[in-house]
């Protein structure tokens, strides 16, 4: 992308102090919300929340120091979309993992100034040939919508525009930012089933509220509509509210997970748990020709201990 192209979208969409449009250093196209005291950076390649504050409060998302930034690749941390599947392809293991959004250049298509809130709509659309496995004519379309108050909101509809049906999997893969990941918690998640992904795929019950001191990788089943993070050292309760999906992922790759990846600080696993809202390849959707399918969530933070009394 070039600046030209910044100050087009400036023209068309953009609001000094609202939506603003700029490349960042490594000449990656970006867009800044603002509604009063919160802000939220979406970068235009995979939609890609890469950092929101609410109002106050401390960051609400963890995004890795050693991230790459460069074009066709994911950036680690905020909220990547895992889409049209989630996790590895399950018939084509050459296929990217967790789908194509993540790596790909979006359209703007609208942007919103309301009274309370700041929002932007942005738009992939995949043809046939990078589907060709699922014999589809036609494409596919993703509409993300993120909409900027004391809340973050963030919507996903994916349109069924080809004339086969095609299996859609997902996931909103939200890393937040903790205080200390060994002291938080999770209370929403006891009693639900679980599929461990970290001992081959092993079904369990979580029998108490989840408390994480090692590597997790984890598909929650038919998690509540709302889920809180209880976060002592940042003294907050940071409130998860999806709809659509039907599982829920927490991921934390732990000390030795995170040396192992390039684009992961050494002591990041600390300070971040993902949180996502999935359907997961198991439970994949089959999106029927001219169907849509919807899936968002509402993030908020509230202070766990308050100082008044
Ligand atoms: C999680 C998966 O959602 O994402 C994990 O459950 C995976 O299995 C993690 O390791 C990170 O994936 P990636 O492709 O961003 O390294």
């Amino acid at each position: 992308m070039q600046q030209s192209d910044m100050d087009r979208c400036n023209a068309q969409y953009g609001r000094p102090g609202r939506v603003e449009f700029s490349l960042d250093v490594h000449g990656q196209a970006r867009v800044e919300l603002r509604f009063k005291d919160s802000t939220l950076m979406v970068y235009l390649q995979g939609a890609h929340v890469t950092a929101c504050q609410l109002g106050a409060d401390a960051a609400l998302l963890w995004t890795s120091q050693s991230a790459n930034y460069q074009p066709g690749k994911a950036i680690r941390g905020g909220i990547p979309l895992c889409w049209p599947w989630f996790g590895a392809h399950p018939s084509r293991p050459d296929h990217p993992q967790h789908g194509y959004a993540r790596t790909s250049g979006f359209d703007v298509i609208n942007s919103d100034f309301e009274d309370d809130f700041t929002g932007i709509q942005l738009r992939l659309v995949l043809a046939t040939p990078e589907l060709s496995e699922w014999h589809a004519d036609g494409d596919i379309e993703l509409t993300v919508t993120l909409r900027l108050s004391d809340a973050l909101w963030l919507q996903l509809d994916t349109h069924n525009r080809s004339t086969a049906t095609m299996p859609v999997s997902l996931a909103l893969h939200s890393y937040f930012n903790v205080g200390d990941v060994a002291q938080i918690s999770m209370p929403g998640l006891a009693g639900l089933g679980y599929i461990d992904k970290l001992r081959a795929g092993e079904r369990r019950q979580q029998m108490a509220p989840l408390v994480i001191n090692e590597a997790i990788d984890r598909i929650y089943l038919d998690p509540p509509q709302s889920i809180e993070i209880h976060d002592p050292v940042l003294n907050r309760r940071v409130q998860v509210r999806s709809w659509g999906n039907t599982e829920l992922v927490v991921w934390n790759p732990g000390a030795e997970g995170a040396r192992a990846m390039i684009d992961f600080d050494d002591a990041g696993y600390v300070e971040m748990v993902c949180v996502e809202p999935a359907i997961a390849s198991d439970n994949r959707v089959l999106l029927v020709p001219g169907a849509t399918l919807t899936v968002g969530q509402e993030i908020t933070s509230t202070q766990l201990v308050s100082d008044v009394g």
